[in-house]
């Protein structure tokens, strides 16, 4: 499918195995070119053999996400299924209960109690402990010489950080976040099938997030969590009404996934990106002015989510192309990252880039929670990488998630040396 010369009628991208060599640019790029609003048309891997568009050019996937009334993140009218991945999920379980699958009002109105765990502010009081977890996790690796980047340091501080935000202890950390790796894994199962292990594992993240949350209700903290359990939004009535049991465990179950895995991906490939552009990697240990922007290019490089869903509400035209109400809508944000008609040379890695207006965290109604979490998170976890080690090579091939949903990797194999104390000679830095 990946072949310049393939009939876009071949590409397929409910196939998962097309992401097996991480996201398939060539054929975007071609997309992008030649057909910006596609229509898949359903395949044998394609969930409930229905089709959808693909959406692969910067500016339309904007004005798409821009009218969240026309494309909804939860469903058409009246229907029983939709959300944000191909695959319908049940109205009134996932699509509608999910905060990021659940249009305004009510969307709004429980975004709006969440956002002051997020902001600047809030942030700001928990670098302290993001840079001690870095430091941690660092001197865990240090004198070791060489590790699994992916599972010893990329892993561990996007979950950690998610634990602290939601008041989850130290200890319950491993168990989440093996049920959160199983129910993301499609490694012997296709897109909308599931297996023993996926709902063990989605039963039991279920089970233990009940428990928590029935615990913050006796016993509030400073946590998210709690944040949301004691509150009141208004209802469709005009009353003022708690979330739903339903609503709460959901909030619990995206945190903890959308928390942990996105920003583990991006740490780890952005760690690649910098050793395969080892020049770069020299600048930004030597002058960390440049991490701001060098986050922001790692960010845009790495595109850890690799495209989210919408639902058409009502017919209407996208580029020319009829779009009937009840159509799914998918925008793919690695492509919109890579459109030469906003990035200048889209694929040169470049910490320098500016402007970078990627769409790495979605754009307007959804736009991600977790942005500023996430940027610290790469902040300080480079930071101490960068302070602490040098000589950063590559051990073995990346191993990637079979999924066409994250930019997702299962393993990195490393080495280094610790740092020098006195400057290395130019050049030796990576
Ligand atoms: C590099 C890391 C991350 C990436 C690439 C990422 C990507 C995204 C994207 C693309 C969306 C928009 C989805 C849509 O429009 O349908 C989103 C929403 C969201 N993200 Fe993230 N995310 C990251 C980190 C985080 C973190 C660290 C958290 C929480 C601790 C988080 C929590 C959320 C939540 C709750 C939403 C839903 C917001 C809403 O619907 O209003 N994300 N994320």
């Amino acid at each position: 499918m990946t072949s310049g010369t393939t009939d876009l009628k071949d590409v397929d991208l409910t196939d998962l195995d097309a992401f097996a060599g991480g996201f398939p640019d060539d054929v975007f790029t071609r997309l992008r070119a030649e057909a910006p609003v596609w229509w898949h048309r359903p395949t044998a891997h394609t969930p409930g053999g229905v089709g959808f568009w693909v959406l692969s050019f910067y500016e339309m996937i904007m004005a798409a996400v821009s009218d969240a009334e026309l494309f909804s993140s939860e469903r058409a009218p009246g229907a029983s299924g939709g959300g944000t991945i191909i695959e319908d999920l049940p109205y009134g379980f996932a699509s509608g209960v999910l905060l990021n699958m659940m249009d305004d009002p009510r969307h709004h109105r429980i975004r709006r109690l969440v956002t002051p765990s997020f902001t600047p502010r809030a942030l700001a009081l928990m670098e302290a402990e993001i840079r001690s977890r870095s430091r941690a996790i660092v001197d865990g690796i240090a004198q070791r010489g060489s590790c699994d980047f992916l599972t010893e340091v990329a892993v561990e501080l996007p979950l950690q950080a998610v634990a602290a935000l939601m008041g989850i202890p130290d200890s319950d950390r491993a168990n989440l976040m093996a049920w959160s790796n199983t129910t993301l894994d499609y490694e012997g199962r296709e897109l909308g099938e599931s297996n023993d292990a996926v709902s063990r594992a989605a039963a039991s993240m279920t089970e233990y997030g009940n428990r928590f949350i029935e615990e913050k209700k006796v016993c509030p903290g400073q946590d998210i969590i709690s944040a949301v359990v004691g509150a009141t939004i208004d209802g469709d009535d005009g009353h003022l009404e708690p979330l739903t049991d339903l609503e709460l465990v959901m909030f619990f179950n995206l945190l903890v996934v959308a928390g942990s895995e996105t920003t583990r991906n991006s740490i780890a490939l952005g760690m690649v990106a910098l050793i395969d552009h080892s020049e770069q990697l020299c600048a930004l240990r030597d002058d960390r002015s440049l991490m701001a922007g060098a986050v922001e290019e790692i960010l845009r490089w790495t595109s850890a989510t690799l495209y989210n869903r919408r639902t058409a509400t009502r017919d209407t035209e996208l580029d020319g192309h009829v779009i009937r109400q009840g159509d799914k809508v998918t925008l793919w944000w690695p492509s919109a990252n890579r459109d030469g008609s906003v990035f200048e040379d889209p694929f040169r890695f470049d910490i320098r880039r500016d402007p970078n207006p990627h769409l790495t965290f979605g754009y307007r109604t959804h736009f991600c929670l977790g942005a500023n979490l996430a940027r610290m998170e790469i902040r300080c976890i480079l930071d101490e990488l960068l302070d602490r080690l040098e000589g950063f090579t590559l051990a073995g091939p990346v191993e990637r998630v079979r999924t066409n949903k994250h930019a997702g990797v299962w393993h990195v194999p490393m080495t280094f040396c610790p740092r020098q104390t006195t400057p290395t000679p130019a050049g030796r830095c990576s």
